[in-house]
């Protein structure tokens, strides 16, 4: 996000905003809402997204079109793609340490990649606008005022509010223009971190590996860690030695920013042309992207999302057929631009072995371009006994090795994964060096939505990762 304003006056020859398309094209296509809420205040919604399109926009186009370089990149297995953060972020959560805390943990997780891949890597945070959560029911039971009653679910702080009353869950488009003031603070402070350099980062012994020497591991796993921190703070001696201005420039750090595109209304209002560049761009982030739930081929969401210059990525369930996949290409990158489509495979342990080859196998054979992420959590949640939602560290790296594998089989590249972590020490997925247990998960359970990897599981799993694909 650091880089400058186009100087050229390169002009695409043509328009490439495709045929019938215009931001608003999706409402011939439904609500924008799959069917799972409902804004009963029309007017407040228009005069919402009213001021939404008048508002500065939250990225720039050039940002967007240098991250869908680094894909276009990666697509070619010169770069890798790492994108984390909250499964829902919430506007009380916009507090400068819980953001510091998530950068500081993707830049270490991406220097441990860069270092056993021996490739950039660039980073993509799901946050400054990660508010809009597809739920699996729209509606759910609870108690209110000593009575059980049913109230719509909750779908995000750009939606409606977590709390279980009649008036919180009602969609409220005021939370759309406040989701982007918080999403705009949010940015801020990370655009300011960036410029301050983030300093420290690189000292050795900022870096808190102390767990794994406490962790009840087997030794082969215990060694292989000591000699990859070993070799890690070597490296990041080394980048020491190298001088100040060095190290500045070395850790320049780019972040891109995602956010699922769930809520059309938000997105459309901030999509717009900018000077000096052809077509549509949806300002509100760099890398949208359609979820599992949303990507019906004739759905509002593929028709929104086939119009705008930004990379798009979009989810990849186990029940996608290479047909259904094929035809979501078709729509979604006709022209096979590099850098422009990213597929985020979310198969699950049991499953990716027998889902992914096929998919690998025809893309690879349709000789289209994408960029293959994985993302390890959202095929892999389990409840336990007592009802808390969890996630098995064990699952979620085995599903990545499975998929490395299957990459390796079918001649393909994984060019990035993406995972839902947090800076802070929660206790939300079982297992890791650190050891949570099912009876931890109470200790320190913040997520209003699916559980993420806490600090020292999401850097363990950089580790892993980078061993599992370096070999
Ligand atoms: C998510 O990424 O939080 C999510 C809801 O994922 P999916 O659409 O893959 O279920
Ligand atoms: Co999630």
């Amino acid at each position: 996000m650091t880089d400058r304003p186009p100087t050229d006056s390169r002009s695409l020859t043509h328009d490439p905003t495709p045929e019938n398309w215009t931001p608003q094209s999706w409402r011939t296509r439904g609500d924008g809402t799959a069917g799972q809420y409902a804004y009963p205040d029309l007017a407040a919604l228009d005069r919402a997204c009213a001021r939404l399109a008048e508002l500065p926009p939250l990225v720039t186009s050039w940002e967007i079109e240098r991250l869908k370089a680094h894909i276009a990149q990666a697509q070619r297995g010169r770069r890798f793609i790492l994108q984390g953060g909250d499964c829902a972020e919430t506007i009380a959560d916009c507090r400068p340490a819980s953001i510091t805390n998530k950068l500081k943990i993707l830049l270490q997780m991406s220097l441990v990649l860069i270092h056993g891949l021996r490739m950039p890597v660039t980073r993509v945070g799901r946050f400054a606008g990660q508010y809009a959560k597809p739920r699996s029911s729209p509606t759910e039971q609870g108690d209110y005022n000593g009575s059980t009653i049913e109230l719509p679910s909750y779908f995000g702080d750009l939606i409606n509010r977590a709390e279980f009353t009649p008036a919180a869950r009602t969609p409220d488009p005021d939370l759309l223009v406040q989701g982007y003031q918080h999403a705009a603070m949010t940015l801020n402070f990370i655009r300011s971190l960036l410029d301050g350099g983030f300093a420290d980062l690189h000292h050795p012994e900022y870096w808190d590996l102390s767990f794994f020497h406490n962790a009840d591991l087997s030794p082969k796993r215990k060694a292989q860690y000591e000699h990859m921190s070993r070799t890690l703070a070597d490296g990041l001696a080394f980048m020491e030695n190298l001088g100040e201005q060095k190290v500045e420039e070395s850790t320049r750090v780019d972040f891109f920013t995602s956010h699922e595109g769930l809520n059309l209304h938000y997105e459309a209002a901030q999509t717009r042309r900018v000077p000096r560049r052809d077509g549509w761009y949806d300002l509100t982030t760099h890398l949208p992207w359609i979820g599992e739930r949303t990507r019906q081929p004739d759905g509002p969401h593929i028709e929104f999302f086939r119009g705008i210059r930004n990379p798009v990525g979009v989810k990849v369930g186990p029940n996608t057929t290479p047909d259904d996949l094929m035809r979501l290409i078709d729509t979604l990158n006709p022209h096979d631009e590099p850098g422009k489509l990213i597929l985020i495979a979310r198969m699950g342990v049991a499953k990716v072995q027998g889902s992914l080859p096929p998919l690998l196998d025809r893309v690879r054979a349709e000789g289209r371009t994408v960029l293959w992420m994985s993302d390890p959590m959202h095929g892999n949640g389990i409840k336990t006994a007592a009802g808390i939602k969890t996630r098995s560290f064990d699952d979620i790296l085995l599903e990545l090795e499975r998929t490395v594998d299957a990459h390796r089989e079918a001649g393909t590249i994984l060019g990035g994964v993406h995972f839902e972590l947090t800076g802070e020490d929660v206790t939300e997925c079982i297992g890791g060096a650190a050891g949570v247990g099912e009876h931890d998960l109470t200790r320190n359970y913040a997520s209003p939505c699916d559980p993420r990897l806490n600090y020292q599981q999401s850097l363990e799993l950089a580790f892993l990762l980078a061993g599992a694909m370096g070999r």
